[in-house]
């Protein structure tokens, strides 16, 4: 692992450059990275997280400096070896949004390796925010592919440790230490390669309200007209914990944990509760107390995003026979939150990895 210091992203560059895999740090998630225009390197990817060779990579690029003169043709010039044509609503959630957690989805340029696309004839490309790997990317001045860096179906990882978790001592495998993961899910996915507005592929921490108030710019859903799965994250099962994961309602959680109870009278489970509904929860959840460990979590979709997918790991590390979460709310702001929950407990269990890749 190499820690946050002036050497690091020296010896990251040159991983980089030698077509070895490299953990990067992001904003969102910890990604998987190789040198998108090397074919090897993107093998190495699909190869170690265990991914369908047609599930496409994002490709990382850098910023212009803060402060450039003519932005506009600064990014022209960032994205030219990658894209064919950037439309106009395109660049201007550019100008707003990167660089940060939003992936836009492009027609792609002739020399994008098919490897990095899946074949298709678009390709997903972000600037991420995070320092050190901006760093780096203006250093290297090329393109780094990168999912996240967890194995396929799996959890993703929002700390350097996370990542080491995920593909221990792996000597194949260097991680740029950049700390912890300040959203905590994955980047928004709109795709602006066809006619019309952006679609929204994937719910992140950047919603279609906030696109519109910042830029004017509409999003409409792509998510019913995705016939194959593009995304991968759209799988129904994926993000998952070992540990059974089960969503419930207000009024559902004594009688599902019930019958579990019955079944197993030492099984322990831990109930997330919402924290400004505590003490209603331990009056209700009385008589199964010494089974549950009850952790309070705040109604606040960006903190809650920010802790998800930290305390799932944590707990599946518990030895719980099951972890229950509130539904979240049926509002926007918890649209990416809500996406990532029903993933996850459709594809939580021992037997999860059937789910997931299929
Ligand atoms: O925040 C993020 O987006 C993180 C960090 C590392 O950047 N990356 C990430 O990568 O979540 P991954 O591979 O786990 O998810 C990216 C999604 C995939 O599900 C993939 O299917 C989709 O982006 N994608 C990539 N290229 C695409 C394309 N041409 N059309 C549609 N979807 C695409
Ligand atoms: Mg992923």
């Amino acid at each position: 692992m190499l820690e946050p210091n002036s050497s690091s992203v020296d010896r990251a560059l040159d991983a980089i450059r030698a077509g070895q895999l490299l953990a990067i740090p992001t904003e969102t998630v910890y990604g998987l990275g190789a040198d998108a225009s090397n074919r090897d390197a993107i093998q190495k990817i699909y190869q170690l997280k265990g991914r369908p060779t047609d599930h496409p990579l994002i490709i990382h690029v850098q910023a212009p400096p803060t402060g450039s003169k003519n932005l506009e043709k600064e990014w022209l010039s960032i994205l030219s070896p990658w894209t064919r044509h950037i439309p106009e609503s395109a660049m201007i959630l550019i100008k707003h949004f990167w660089p940060g957690p939003l992936t836009l989805v492009f027609e792609k340029s002739k020399s994008v390796l098919d490897c990095v696309t899946g074949g298709q004839t678009t390709v997903a490309i972000r600037s991420p925010a995070h320092p050190l790997t901006q760093e780096l990317l203006r250093r290297f001045g090329g393109g780094i592919a990168a999912p996240s860096a967890n194995r396929y179906g799996r959890i993703s990882p929002t700390s350097a440790a996370d990542v080491e978790a995920e593909f221990p001592n792996n000597p194949d495998l260097l991680i740029l230490d950049g700390g912890s993961c300040e959203h905590g899910i994955e980047s928004t996915i709109l795709d602006v390669s066809g006619e019309g507005p952006p679609k929204l592929l994937r719910p992140g921490s950047i919603s279609p309200t906030m696109i519109k108030a910042g830029t004017g710019v509409d999003v409409v859903s792509g998510l019913s007209t995705v016939n194959q799965p593009r995304v991968s994250g759209t799988h129904l099962a994926h993000y998952a914990p070992h540990t059974p994961l089960y969503l419930y309602s207000e009024s559902g959680i004594a009688s599902q944990l019930d019958p579990l109870i019955h079944k197993v009278p030492q099984a322990k489970f831990a109930v997330i509760v919402w924290e400004h509904q505590l003490s209603h929860y331990r009056t209700e959840l009385e008589a199964f107390l010494s089974n549950l460990t009850l952790i309070a979590i705040a109604m606040d979709s960006a903190l809650f995003a920010k802790q998800l997918y930290r305390l799932l790991r944590d707990l599946d590390q518990g030895q719980y026979e099951g972890i229950f979460i509130p539904s979240p709310p049926k509002t926007e702001a918890w649209d990416a939150v809500r996406d990532r929950l029903q993933r996850a407990s459709f594809g939580s269990g021992p037997s999860s990895s059937s789910h997931a890749s299929s």
